[in-house]
């Protein structure tokens, strides 16, 4: 559900921006002196929406993923540039943030692989998995939180696997759209119900912004996606405003319903309290499994195992 900031036809005068903006890219990340300004060639458009177009491009040789802001109306604007300056402020190994931006490009590194949800549409996938990349999403949120930020549009859609593999280091948490971080003065999205209703926690629904905890509750709607092939409530609107508590039966082995059921309170007081807490927890339910453990979170630098 995305609503409540678009612009009335009429309200703002949108100017369609039109052309490549190349000559001013500025690397913001620790990249290669390979990786200075230079032409933007192969582009390929993949998707346009909401006054953003996704391409595919190279840059200095190097495979990237480009958002260009192609309608310039305030509203658009300011949503562009604090997701670039959200996805700008975190860096971790699992987590895919801008190498370069110009005034309305961010450039992000390709992700060579598939979203989760690709994977999803083939076959649920099994414990092992599911848990692996559920431990790689938790690796990265936990990060985010680190950071203030809460990313608060966690979904199969949203986390990619480098390679196509369902596996802890191949996670890539991607788009920044709808984040609040305690760092930036001006909350884009405060007071608005926007989110993904069968991933939105039922605070945010009501228009609570910047609640770890409502991560959490995304993560647990991810890892049953993932056992299950289908999220667990099948009204979410209902679900959301209260209507109704009908739940599917928690799918995959009882060690993960513990903390499946806990992620997926409607109090967020019953939610695991941290990242950090339902890692741990996810881990222990592995070695209870008969699988190993999750990597050692605060020990991990970007290898596996
Ligand atoms: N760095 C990337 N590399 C490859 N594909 C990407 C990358 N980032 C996003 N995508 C693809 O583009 C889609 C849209 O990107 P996203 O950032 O989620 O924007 P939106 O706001 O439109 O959801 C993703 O679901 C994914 O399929
Ligand atoms: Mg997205």
């Amino acid at each position: 559900m995305r609503r409540g900031r678009t612009p009335q036809a009429g309200v703002f005068a949108a100017r369609h921006l039109t052309g490549p903006d190349v000559k001013d890219f500025t690397p913001v990340n620790d990249v290669s002196a390979a990786l200075t300004p230079a032409a933007l060639t192969d582009r390929s458009v993949l998707s346009e929406r909401s006054g953003v177009r996704c391409e595919s491009a190279c840059w200095a040789g190097r495979p990237v993923f480009l958002k260009t802001l192609v309608f310039d109306d305030p509203d658009t604007r300011a949503r562009f540039e604090h997701e670039g300056s959200v996805a700008r402020s975190v860096r971790h190994p699992l987590i895919v943030s801008p190498v370069a931006q110009s005034r309305d490009t961010l450039v992000f590194p390709l992700v060579d692989g598939v979203t989760l949800r690709d994977r999803l549409d083939q076959a649920p996938l099994a414990p092992d998995e599911a848990t692996l990349v559920a431990g790689g999403v938790l690796a990265a949120v936990a990060a985010l939180h680190a950071g203030g930020v809460t990313h608060h549009d966690l979904k199969p859609e949203n986390v990619m696997l480098d390679g196509g593999r369902a596996a802890f280091d191949a996670v890539r948490v991607i788009d920044f759209g709808m984040s609040h971080s305690v760092h930036l003065p001006l909350d884009i999205h405060s007071g608005t119900r926007m989110g993904t209703p069968h991933f939105m926690a039922p605070e945010q629904f009501l228009g609570v912004r910047g609640d770890p905890r409502s991560d959490l509750y995304s993560v647990g709607v991810l890892l049953f996606d993932c056992l299950a092939g289908g999220p667990p409530f099948e009204d979410a609107f209902g679900w959301l405003a209260g209507l109704n508590e009908c739940r599917a039966a928690l799918p995959g082995p009882e060690a993960l319903h513990g903390l499946l059921g806990q992620c997926l309170s409607r109090e967020r007081e019953r939610r695991p309290a941290s990242a950090p807490a339902l890692y741990a927890d996810l881990s222990s339910a592995r070695e209870a499994l008969g699988l190993s453990p999750l990597p050692d979170l605060s020990a991990w630098t970007g290898e596996c195992p």
